[in-house]
């Protein structure tokens, strides 16, 4: 299959949504990250996304709508808190997970009886939505671990010759999924933390609960997607904490360097001197949006000079940084589990 990359226009958005609608597949760009699309409605075309991505049948999707009013045909109620969180966080990079209601194809829920809905905020996701007219399932579009794709020509690397369509929208604006919270229990559970913190939500409906194996590692995750090894370059992931983590980077750089091996090093701007090589920058130290807005591509970009080793240096793991290090954990991770 030829796999054609087009500027998301009106004419080639009207393609896309014909080509969904036909049970095709098509990439396209989120605020998040690029998703990989298929007619949630349709159980033939999005098996065709668990092919494409080599994903393990075990893992749901996520169900994309453009209006809350699609809602709910697709849940079998609406928890109170989530009136809530959708009028403060949708569109945006907020999945909830509602219980299902049985006009959801089971591949998309992989058997559960649970469906995760978000609204995304990119004008091109919605616009896709709009004119297919049907929920859009999609995950993110890289190959299933890889890190996902924060622009178009990454998800070409990956899904080329896989699909007939990716529309490019540039590179998406967050770079980290979305943050999935479930709002089937009593306290609702962040399964997979993102750009929408704990705090965020805490304000807004009291208290909430983080997926216990996102900080011990060692429970059965309720989130299907989050027990593999995930986000991860070719290259192995070690990452360096403390004061000195930057100094220790360096020698082991050194030491690999000498055994004729490459590490790419990911460092702050300040802390990038002139004589350092193979390094790539996380942007500013202080903003750590810059360094989620980057991640990805760099362990991509170290990936592309042929690296044997990434060194990064571990993020307050409070606020973005939880987001950031659950990714980095789970990129450095040896296999799966
Ligand atoms: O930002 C995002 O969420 C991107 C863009 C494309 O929207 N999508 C994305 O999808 O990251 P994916 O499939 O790569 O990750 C979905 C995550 C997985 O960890 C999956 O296990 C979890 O959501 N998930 C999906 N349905 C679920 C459900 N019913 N219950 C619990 N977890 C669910
Ligand atoms: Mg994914």
């Amino acid at each position: 299959m030829k796999t054609k990359l087009c500027n998301a226009t009106q004419e080639t958005i009207e393609e896309a949504a014909r080509l969904l609608l036909e049970g095709e597949l098509v990439a396209f760009p989120t605020e998040t990250v690029y998703g990989l699309g298929a007619n949630g409605m349709s159980e033939d075309a999005v098996a065709k996304i668990f092919s494409a991505k080599g994903r393990p049948q075990d893992n749901p999707l996520i169900l994309h709508i453009a209006d809350a009013e699609d809602l709910g045909a697709l849940v079998q109620s609406v928890p109170d808190c989530a009136d809530a969180l959708i009028k403060t966080f949708w569109p945006g990079p907020l999945t909830l997970v509602f219980d299902a209601s049985d006009v959801i194809p089971a591949n998309v829920t992989a058997g559960g009886t649970t469906v995760a809905i978000r609204m995304p905020s990119h004008p091109v996701a919605l616009d896709v939505i709009r004119n297919v007219g049907q929920p859009i399932a999609a995950p993110s579009a890289n190959r299933s671990g890889r890190p996902s794709p924060t622009d178009a020509q990454t998800v070409l690397t990956d899904m080329d010759g896989r699909i007939p369509m990716i529309l490019d929208g540039g590179s998406t604006q967050i770079g980290l999924e979305s943050t999935v919270l479930d709002i089937t229990r009593p306290v609702p559970v962040i399964l997979r933390p993102g750009f929408i913190t704990h705090d965020d939500i805490q304000k807004v409906i009291g208290l909430v609960q983080t997926s216990t194996h996102l900080s011990t590692g060692d429970h059965i995750p309720r989130s299907p997607g989050q027990k593999y090894r995930h986000y991860a370059p070719r290259a192995k992931v070690r990452i360096y904490r403390g004061e000195s983590a930057v100094d220790t980077m360096r020698e082991h750089q050194k030491i690999l360097r000498d055994a004729k091996k490459t590490a790419v090093l990911l460092l702050f701007d300040q802390d990038i001197r002139k004589e350092d090589r193979d390094v790539l920058s996380l942007g500013c130290k202080e903003n750590l949006a810059e360094m989620a807005h980057l991640l990805y591509k760099r362990l991509r970009d170290a990936d592309a000079r042929m690296a044997d080793e990434i060194l990064v240096p571990a993020v307050p793991a409070q606020g973005w940084g939880f987001a950031i290090m659950n990714r980095l954990e789970k990129a450095a991770l040896e296999e799966t589990l």
